[in-house]
């Protein structure tokens, strides 16, 4: 289908800075020029826009909500624009926040439209705090227990559905960093969760074939891509890494398997962050994996 990509660029939900200039390191990497090259129908529209971040100390253990919220809807809206129009958004981040509009927008597109949605949730962490056990007070860290729920409503709400999905739906693929008291809601929720052993000890490809069985054409995969997923060594241009992740060859059939799957509906690129970078390596590694979502084979199968 065709795409549409928009950037979000803000750190508002994050614990450091420099996660804002990612829709542009994206577009610098020639994250449209190689879909373009593939063939995919893809515009770019530009950034959607919100409040600066104010940089303040938590507040009732949230640091920026009202902010974290403003660019949420802005992220919402556009998303459902694209969808309505039959179009994939593709979400520039911006840190792993804007990830409750996004998806909130796909969730709802979903109910509308009879769809099933899956969730891959690609990322070190599980993003399952709440106020009163984040040890950051980062929204980055909450979009999926907002999603399912648990959190602000203003976040939880945001859609209008509350909760905008099931833990049941989602998959999280990578993770190896989970705060003491999230790994008891991870648990109480039942979250799936492929972490870092579970793919050591199965490997990368059964880990796929179980995260996306059940998957047929009623399926909408929306795959939530956190740079922070990849090793460090490999992608050092992000905010909260996490020694152990995931490396190239993973990360590519990752993307490979997606693209076989032929259900992906919406995607997000999140936590991009140049200022941490090495060059811009992080937004080129982001790039060339996404030519891997959208089919390109390193075997020149195709
Ligand atoms: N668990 C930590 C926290 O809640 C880190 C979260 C990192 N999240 C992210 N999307 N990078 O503060
Ligand atoms: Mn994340
Ligand atoms: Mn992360
Ligand atoms: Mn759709």
């Amino acid at each position: 289908s065709p795409v549409s990509i928009f950037g979000a660029p803000t750190d508002v939900g994050a614990g450091s800075r420099g996660s804002r200039m990612g829709p542009e390191a994206l577009r610098v990497a020639g994250l449209v020029e190689a879909l373009a090259a593939r063939g995919v129908d893809v515009v770019d529209r530009g950034n959607v826009e919100g409040p600066r971040n104010p940089w303040l100390p938590p507040r009732g253990g949230y640091r920026h909500l009202d902010e974290v919220v403003a660019w949420n809807r802005a992220v919402l809206e556009a998303s459902t624009r694209e969808l309505e129009a039959g179009r994939m958004p593709i979400l520039l981040g911006g840190d792993h926040c804007l990830a409750v509009g996004s998806i909130a927008a796909v969730a709802a597109h979903c109910r509308k439209h009879g769809k099933q949605l899956r969730i891959l949730w690609l990322d070190a962490h599980t993003d399952f705090n709440t106020h009163d056990i984040t040890p950051s007070g980062n929204v980055h860290g909450m979009p999926v227990a907002c999603l399912c729920g648990i959190g602000p409503q203003a976040l939880t709400a945001l859609g209008g559905h509350v909760p905008e999905i099931e833990p049941a739906q989602i998959r999280q693929i990578g993770i190896r960093s989970v705060d003491q008291e999230e790994k008891r809601l991870v648990k109480q929720h039942a979250l799936d969760i492929y972490d870092m052993r579970y793919i050591d000890e199965v490997g990368m490809k059964r880990v796929m074939e179980e995260a996306l069985e059940g998957v047929d054409e009623r399926t909408h995969l929306h795959v939530s891509f956190d740079v922070d997923v990849l090793d460090p060594s490999i992608a050092p241009g992000t905010g909260t890494k996490v020694p152990g992740g995931i490396n190239y060859r993973e990360a590519q059939l990752i993307m490979e398997m997606i693209a076989d799957s032929g259900c992906m509906g919406s995607l997000d690129i999140v936590e991009v962050n140049p200022v941490l970078d090495h060059g811009n390596a992080t937004a080129e590694l982001a790039v060339d994996l996404v030519e891997s979502l959208f089919g390109k084979s390193t075997l020149m199968r195709d």
